[in-house]
């Protein structure tokens, strides 16, 4: 059977960042874009240029860094947006506008409040205006699914005339289930006249956990793009989690007449990039990326592993990148050891200083930790304040002391604008002590919207991940920090938080910005 190419449309980026608490810094997407690059992802939706300054920024730096995948923008179906997406888009090697305007009954009367005419115009309109910048355009019907089927077809006949080349019907609310949405893809597909013009692609939403289901269901029907999301990230209950598609064509190569370009070993990697740098854990259970998705507990399934692999598992854990965490570096390694193992992760630096920085932390923590795997090189680095940030705030000196019936309390050195501050304080716990204590100095006037500590290796000698996130007056910041202590991975997270609200790098929510 000859396969069709089926597109993986990473919106990591953009509804990835919808969801609440996840939004990334223009530095951070960059990473994450070089690791889809990696992937091979085909098509990375690096945000929605219109949305904010930042959001501009960042679909540009990302157009700037990758050369092996389409970057694309989002953009309402207005000529502004899409002057803006295209602008943003001009260093890409390969770029994509994708427009889109609601089309339900219940969307156009109630938040459009236009005419179905009046947005049949607006549809073609955009994609005609778009083509001025790319031959490359996608046009979504937003809200497809509970949309009146004759005006679907009568719409996408019309912006396809116009110049789109893919047509997107996502599931915007979460509401299809898997034999209907299938059935819609397919019935447009056989009733748009000029259906073989355009690739169909799928975006749908997990309100009901039918995200994946719903989406291969639609590639059974003829989609040939699927959009979806690293860990399944994005608005409310998230997208499509782009592992689970990329290996459920593959494992049912059988029953799927398409394949994808993905290199399924760097998944792991991405997943826990994605994860670290977001502050979003993925669950132990969670399928392909999460920690038990290869562990077999059972004796009757270990016993069969043993004897013959398949008769458990369907997939090899190597295939997805589990065997990367191998003891890859020790307190011997040099230099050229550590950048040539981190450029292999997909890291690089920009900068002697930021490499120097990232080595003399490898050296510290080498000192504390006799093995030293691929997750811990990734915390490193993504525990180190971005070179642009000017450090307000740096640990010197933490005890907390923690004893059965006694109250916690934490004492810090801390160092402010280069000036030396001791502050104590007690708490819930010794983390909570430490927050305390630095907030008698920093004062920050923030609320603490989110606490993660995640175990990066197996073992008790593994460092622990710590995500802080902060908000004050609608701007939130994440900070990480990793440690094999936990308190001190707390403090440095706490500190970074406050490092970056200093140096005004936020991560606010794209759409309560501009738009
Ligand atoms: O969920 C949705 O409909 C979207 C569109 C903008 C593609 O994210
Ligand atoms: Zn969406």
């Amino acid at each position: 059977m000859s396969k069709d190419q089926l597109i993986i449309f990473d919106t990591t980026l953009r509804d990835g960042e919808q969801s609440p608490g996840a939004s990334m810094t223009r530095d951070e997407k960059v990473r994450i874009a070089k690791v889809l690059e990696k992937l091979r992802v085909d098509v990375i939706e690096a945000g929605f240029a219109i949305a904010s300054p930042g959001d501009f920024e960042a679909v540009r730096a990302v157009a700037e860094a990758v050369r092996d995948s389409t970057i694309c923008s989002l953009a309402r179906a207005n000529e502004k947006d899409i002057d803006r997406a295209a602008e943003a888009l001009q260093p890409a090697q390969s770029a994509r506008i994708h427009t889109f305007i609601a089309t339900s009954p219940i969307h156009m009367e109630y938040k459009l409040r236009m005419q179905p005419d009046e947005v049949f115009a607006q549809a073609v309109a955009a994609v005609q205006h778009a083509r001025r910048y790319t031959d490359d355009v996608e046009f979504s019907c937003e809200d497809a699914s509970r949309s009146e089927f004759e005006f679907l077809c009568r719409i996408i006949e019309a912006v396809i005339a116009a110049g789109a080349t893919t047509i997107n019907l996502p599931d915007t609310v979460g509401y299809g289930v898997p034999g209907q949405y299938a059935e819609l893809i397919g019935r447009v597909i056989t009733n748009v006249p000029n259906a073989d013009k355009a690739v169909f692609s799928v975006h749908c939403h997990n309100d009901l956990g039918l995200a994946v289901a719903n989406s291969l269901a639609a590639v059974m029907q003829g989609a040939r793009q699927v959009e979806c999301t690293i860990n399944g990230l994005g608005e409310r209950a998230g997208n499509a989690a782009l592992e689970e598609i990329v290996m459920a064509v593959r494992t049912r190569h059988d029953l799927f007449p398409v394949e994808t370009r993905i290199d399924t070993t760097q998944i792991v990697a991405a997943s826990r990039l994605v994860s670290s740098i977001t502050g979003f854990p993925v669950q132990p259970n969670k399928a392909i990326v999460g920690a038990n998705a290869f562990a077999h507990e059972s004796g009757i399934h270990q016993d069969g592993v043993l004897k013959f692999r398949e008769t458990y598992e369907i997939m090899r854990a190597e295939d997805v990148g589990w065997n990367t965490n191998r003891l890859v570096l020790g307190k011997l390694s040099g230099r050229a050891a550590f950048r040539a193992r981190l450029e292999e992760l997909g890291i690089t630096f920009e900068s002697k200083e930021e490499l120097d920085a990232a080595f003399a932390r490898f050296k510290e923590l080498a000192d504390k930790k006799s093995e030293i795997f691929d997750e811990d090189l990734q915390a490193l680095v993504s525990d180190i304040t971005p070179p642009a940030v000017q450090r307000k705030y740096k640990l010197v000196e933490l005890e907390a002391h923690s004893r059965t019936g006694a109250k916690p309390h934490a004492s810090l050195v801390l160092l402010r604008d280069g000036e030396r501050h001791q502050v104590e304080a007690d708490g819930d716990g010794p983390v909570d002590a430490a927050f305390n204590a630095i907030e008698k100095l920093a004062q920050s006037g923030t609320e603490l919207k989110l606490y993660s500590v995640n175990a990066i290796t197996s073992g008790s000698d593994s460092q622990g991940e710590v995500t802080v996130r902060l908000e004050r007056d609608g701007i939130i910041v994440n900070g990480l920090g990793a440690d094999t202590d936990i308190v001190v991975a707390s403090v440095k997270a706490y500190l970074e938080a406050l490092n970056l609200l200093a140096a005004g790098i936020m991560r606010a929510h794209p759409q309560k910005e501009g738009i």
